[in-house]
């Protein structure tokens, strides 16, 4: 067949019309009235997932849930056995999230190896698609909990951590169906894994600069997440005088004013405080207590070291100014994860032969591939997201370009070879 009748039938075999109304069926599973929010391990997180393997199951795959929830799916090459190619995204979200990130990945991944099982096509390597079953890290704090488990380096103490409700990891689990004690077993062998293949929106606005619908991954930015919390007095809003005060939310606001100031004055730097939670939480009383996190990152890992040791640096001086207890937490710290060349060459070939210009992008955003590159090289494929907006729920992507991420993976997928 040539490749112009190759592409001709890979553009008739996946429209992304089948894409677009799984992410739209998937972004209803939510457990929040009128917006998307699926936290790790919830009711409707193991709605999704359930969702997910029935359509691993109908594209042909053997499909179950591993010890952490991630959902994995595997189509045998042409004989059984052999080591896969192993594609993924992650099914969690952010809250009041937009419905593309994570399950664009998942969902395409899941209508190409359809559309091989449809034309009765093996390849000389298996398929793995894994849905992981947290990437955000909203509940526990620590992130890329899914991916950590098949790489093996799942932290076993985070199970005792516990939500905002005060449920343990552990609990969670076992109400969600799994056994954490099988954690462990569902790491992954880096003999088993070809390498790992992420299709993931961009969640930024260079490929829409460019006018692409897709683009090749370069690294993926490094990230540091603090746990912060100031403990003062609380006391009587109308008693105590301002000069004898040692108000926790006050300091909170000017650690926060510093973090954005030492931020702004560093290209290339960025930083976020993004959740907060003040306490005792009323009207008339002094707050004694704040909690707040900090998200930190940057391109190189020197430079991101550097500016969280700064950052930290001014917030001690402001709680010791204050008379205030501090107590900073490192919740998660990946370093940056480069894409490996020879992968990167491969999803660059299939971007060029589907007739797009290749561009190459950095990942600002964290993905499962910084964990995955623990037991494989990794490699990521951009699709474009209407003004970069992600984390909100006017996340879009235009069918059009799910349509052409899904063909420049089809190719990928089968033109792959491990170098
Ligand atoms: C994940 O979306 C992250 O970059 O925080
Ligand atoms: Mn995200
Ligand atoms: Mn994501």
């Amino acid at each position: 067949m040539s490749e112009m009748e190759t592409a001709g039938s890979l553009k008739a075999a996946l429209p992304g019309d089948e894409i677009v109304a799984r992410i739209n069926e998937l972004g209803n599973i939510s457990e929040a009235p009128g917006q998307l929010t699926r936290i790790f391990l919830s009711k409707q997180h193991r709605a999704a997932a359930d969702l997910i393997l029935r359509w691993m199951r109908e594209a042909g795959m053997r499909a179950h849930l591993d010890a952490i929830g991630n959902v994995c799916g595997r189509y045998e090459g042409d004989r059984p056995g052999l080591p896969c190619l192993m594609l993924g995204s992650h099914y969690d979200t952010v809250r009041d999230a937009g419905k593309w990130d994570g399950p664009l990945g998942i969902v395409t991944a899941i209508s190409c190896v359809a559309e091989l099982n449809r034309r009765g096509r093996r390849l000389p390597f298996a398929i793995e698609v894994i849905a992981f079953a947290d990437e955000e890290g909203v509940r526990f704090a620590s992130t890329l909990l899914g991916s950590r488990t098949v790489a093996g380096t799942f932290d076993e103490s985070v199970l005792n951590s516990r939500d905002r409700a005060g449920v343990s990891m552990r609990e969670a689990l076992e109400v969600f169906g799994l056994d954490p004690g099988h954690i462990g077993a569902a790491a992954r062998a880096r003999r088993e894994l070809l390498a790992y293949v992420e299709l993931h929106i961009e969640q930024g606005p260079m490929l829409e600069a460019e006018q692409l619908p897709v683009g090749v991954v370069t690294a993926i930015s490094g990230a540091t997440r603090l746990a912060v919390t100031l403990t003062g007095m609380a006391g009587h809003a109308g008693t105590v005088p301002m000069a004898l005060r040692r108000d926790a939310l006050a300091a909170a606001a000017e650690c926060i004013t510093a973090i954005e100031a030492s931020c702004r004055a560093d290209t290339g730097l960025v930083g976020t405080v993004g959740a907060i939670d003040a306490k005792p939480g009323a009207t008339n009383v002094i707050p004694g207590r704040v909690f707040f996190t900090i998200d930190m990152r940057a391109a190189s890992d020197a430079h991101r070291s550097k500016a969280v040791a700064e950052v930290v640096r001014r917030i001690e001086a402001i709680a010791k100014r204050r008379e205030l207890a501090l107590q900073v937490e490192v919740t998660h710290e990946n370093r940056s994860v480069p894409c490996a060349p020879w992968l990167k060459s491969q999803v660059a070939a299939a971007i060029a032969a589907e007739g797009y210009r290749v561009f190459e992008l950095p990942s600002g955003a964290g993905h499962d591939g910084m964990a995955m590159v623990d037991i494989a090289d990794i490699a990521m494929l951009f699709v474009r997201c209407r003004a970069g907006i992600s984390h909100h729920p006017d996340e879009h992507v235009e069918v059009a370009d799910a349509a052409a991420g899904a063909r420049v993976l089809l190719r990928l997928i089968e033109n792959f070879r491990r170098s």
